[in-house]
């Protein structure tokens, strides 16, 4: 019998939380759980501790399965409509790494967004491959990214008719999905591979009001975090080959195999895969209903907003306006700017869990992201309603004036003076304070959490506007991570 439990810290602190009954609006899609309890699945659940094992006779081994899990990878791929899938219990990243590992050899170019994850970059590292960053486009007054348009694609394929792999992200975290068809149609024509980090987007098939899939659009290669948008544990997510991509020989799937066994564990997780066994059945028992409850809890959210916005703008309330709502594309994801309130998204996110107990996804300088999934409730948008007219009320007390966006300075991408993999192992690195360190090559990677996007890769040269609002941002409550300083007044350059 266990006697004393005030040891147990995490446990502890996952319980108080848990006893808080938070509103998610976050990952992972299963919200708290609550979802297997509507569903009906908690006595599967109840004794997973049980079920956690190893290889062992009748249990199968995810490296290469020939039972139990070979039979449920077998129904994800009917259900998710892809010629071969594989599960991954080390989240996206491994995948992500494992992708571009196995269609880029060393020393070879791949074109990326800009806005890759950080697990692009650091298989540029591990792989010693050669990155081409496309600019991804950027919301001026949310800062948020809108992927990349066809014609930036196009250039950096056309200057760089050696590159043989395009890794692009659809949808971008904010739900916002771009010409991906013609984008892989052109780069198709240029016999390359098509890489699609669809971390965020593992839902799309669920309705025809949702932008279509990846696979859907063409690409070779989907990379899914089925924890993220669907009900699975975190980490557990998806990597997808065509059907197309294996009929004609494009992907070597033996070659994604072997680096998917040095990217991933040798001793995986049972619960996790029982978890994505249960979200593929969730999806392909219950997932087009639920999703379309979903889009009508958010629309008539959307619709009451839209109403206190046309009566607050009617009754000349002047001194500020009632919050923007951004959703478009994937209607999932809701972007609220907060600045027409006197608030910054840090601010914004900071009261909606103090004041609230709403948890938000992430918050920029402009506002905060709600993810949605099947997993949320019509009573969570109700909640957040009230949220929102309460703080809406309290700026109004307080007399706060709109506040200005700050601009992001991405049309800049520095240039690079050592690969990845170059600076990486650097030998040269030294500390100097961030104001020293403008036109040098940086050592480390400064990725701002969330999106965990790199502003600056190792490597590349520092530029003043992008330190400018990086340190703006930070005094403003953003969370730099990459960096050894994690108050940021020092810098790992290369000297
Ligand atoms: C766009 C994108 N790709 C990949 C990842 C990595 O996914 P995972 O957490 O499943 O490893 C993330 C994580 O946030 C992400 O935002």
């Amino acid at each position: 019998m266990n006697k004393n439990n005030d040891e147990l810290f995490i446990n502890n602190g996952l319980k108080k939380i848990l006893d808080e009954k938070i509103v998610s609006f976050h990952m992972p899609g299963h919200k708290c759980g609550k979802i297997y309890d509507r569903l009906k699945y908690t006595e599967m659940l109840e004794g997973l501790y049980k079920t956690d094992t190893t290889e062992i006779p009748g249990t199968d081994n995810l490296h290469s399965p020939e039972d139990i899990i070979k039979e449920s990878i077998l129904k994800a791929e009917k259900v998710f409509e892809s010629g071969k899938t594989y599960y991954l219990i080390n989240g996206s990243t491994c995948g992500i790494e494992a992708a571009i590992m196995a269609t880029c050899n060393p020393g070879e170019k791949l074109i990326l967004s800009r806005d890759s994850h950080q697990s692009a970059v650091n298989a540029c590292i591990l792989g010693d491959i050669v990155p081409i960053y496309v600019k991804s486009e950027i919301d001026k007054y949310t800062n948020i990214q809108r992927g990349n348009s066809f014609e930036d694609v196009k250039k950096a394929i056309d200057e760089n008719e050696d590159t043989k792999v395009l890794f692009l992200t659809y949808p971008t975290y904010y739900g916002i999905t771009f010409e991906l068809e013609k984008i892989i149609s052109y780069a198709h024509d240029k016999e390359m591979v098509v890489v699609i980090d669809e971390a965020h987007g593992a839902h799309l098939g669920l309705s025809e009001k949702l932008p279509k899939t990846a696979l859907e659009c063409g690409a070779d290669i989907v990379i899914q975090s089925t924890h993220k948008t669907l009900p699975a544990f975190t980490q557990s997510s998806m990597m997808h080959i065509s059907k197309e991509a294996l009929k004609s020989g494009r992907v070597d799937t033996d070659r994604i195999e072997k680096m998917l066994k040095m990217t991933e564990t040798s001793s995986p997780s049972y619960i996790l895969m029982q978890s994505l066994e249960i979200a593929v059945d969730i999806y392909e028992k219950y997932g087009k209903e639920l999703m379309e409850e979903l889009i009508n809890n958010i629309n008539e959210f959307k619709i009451k907003i839209e109403e206190i916005n046309e009566y607050t703008n009617k009754t000349k309330i002047k001194n500020v306006d009632f919050f923007k709502i951004h959703n478009e594309k994937d209607l999932t994801k809701i972007f609220i700017s907060s600045l027409e309130v006197g608030l910054t998204g840090y601010e914004f996110e900071e009261i909606l869990r103090k004041e609230h107990n709403i948890q938000v996804e992430l918050s920029n300088y402009s506002g905060a992201l709600m993810i949605a999934t099947i997993g949320n409730e019509k009573e969570d948008f109700e909640k957040l309603e009230n949220a929102l007219i309460e703080i809406y009320i309290k700026s109004l007390e307080e007399g706060r004036k709109k506040i200005e966006p700050v601009d992001y300075p991405y049309e800049l991408i520095p240039q690079m003076a050592l690969t990845p993999r170059e600076a990486f192992y650097s030998r040269k690195k030294k500390n100097v304070k961030i104001e020293e360190s403008i036109g040098k090559i940086c050592g480390e990677n400064i990725v701002p959490y969330p999106p965990g996007v790199c502003m600056i890769a190792a490597g590349e040269i520092i530029p003043q506007e992008i330190m400018d609002y990086l340190k703006y941002c930070k005094k403003e409550g953003m969370e730099i991570t990459g960096v050894k300083d994690s108050r940021f007044e020092y810098i790992q350059i290369i000297d």
